[in-house]
């Protein structure tokens, strides 16, 4: 029978992440079950930031970007000695079960944990980079692709005045979900992303001689970050003419991404998926993943 357990954001913040902890919380409490909250993530669970998490510190958080538990990367947790650490605290609290939200790395953090730590442990995807296997959706992206939308909305303005290309950046590590789905959403005449080799003729030849331009690509991608890609393209494009002063800008939209209100989206997802993990805790369910696909949640191995 679960008594009390912890709840934890790690790894990057991702708008939705407070609605994920009002969710989880509530649902929790109201099945009886005490509630404390691991501040700054792993690091803080080494450094016993674990207090009781009441109701009223989930008031008005809903629309609130960022995480109200903070967060961290923890190097220390990456060692033996470190976890145990971290174990004795949850021990010390006498915690049974801990959900943890965020990315891979936040995952890998868990399976690791189990070693030292016998409590049940849940994992809910949580991070703008939409890169957890098994889930067709991670808490932040849909926040994080409008914020990037709306910023290439306001560079068409000022880049169809001035006839301006634009190279805008956009987050997302190793994975091209993000300029994915800016790049569809914002109408730009190229994409590059990582999981496909990006070929430069086709960029170019994409490209309108006249007027505007906007090439979205991703921080992780093989040829490079927006300024390499604005190079190679000017390059390309001043070939065989003289005098050629092309206007190329680049824009790195970085941060921005991570913060702000989480979209309706966002919320609802992070609504669910506090619930969701709070129950697989109840069912005795450990080092599960909390996933969504085609629409219906599920759980996945979090290893
Ligand atoms: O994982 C989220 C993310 O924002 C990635 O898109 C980005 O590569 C990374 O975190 C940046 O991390 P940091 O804020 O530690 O520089």
């Amino acid at each position: 029978m679960l008594k009390r357990i912890a709840i934890m954001t790690s790894g990057g913040d991702a708008p939705g992440m407070n609605a994920f902890i009002r969710s989880a919380t509530r649902h929790a409490l109201e099945q009886g079950i005490e509630v404390y909250g691991v501040h700054q993530g792993y690091q803080g669970m080494i450094d016993n930031l674990i207090k009781p998490l009441p109701r009223e510190d989930t008031v008005n958080i809903i629309q609130r970007g960022g995480t109200i538990l903070k967060t961290s990367r923890s190097q220390e947790f990456m060692t033996a000695e470190g976890r145990e650490k971290a174990a004795a605290n949850l021990r010390a609290h006498k915690i049974d079960g801990l959900i943890c939200c965020g990315g891979d790395g936040s995952y890998a953090g868990l399976v690791a944990l189990s070693e030292q730590w016998s409590g049940k442990m849940i994992g809910t995807p949580g991070t703008i980079d939409n890169d957890v296997a098994g889930t067709d959706l991670t808490i932040g992206f849909d926040t994080a692709v409008n914020t990037a939308m709306s910023a290439i909305d306001n560079l068409r303005d000022t880049g169809d005045s001035h006839s301006m290309h634009f190279i805008v950046e956009v987050m997302g590590r190793h994975c091209g979900d993000i300029a994915t789905a800016v790049g569809k959403a914002s109408g730009a005449e190229a994409i590059l992303v990582p999981e496909t080799k990006s070929d430069l003729d086709a960029v170019y030849a994409a490209l309108h001689d006249k007027g505007h331009n906007i090439v979205v690509v991703a921080e992780g991608d093989e040829l490079g970050g927006a300024y390499q890609i604005a190079e190679l393209l000017k390059e390309k494009f001043c070939a065989s003419k003289a005098d050629c002063k092309p206007n190329f800008r680049v824009c790195i939209l970085g941060h921005i991404q991570r913060g702000g209100m989480p979209t309706a989206r966002d919320r609802i997802l992070a609504h669910e998926m506090g619930l969701e993990s709070v129950n697989a805790l109840i069912n005795g369910e450990h080092l599960k993943a909390v996933a969504i696909q085609k629409n219906k949640y599920l759980r996945t191995e979090l290893s």
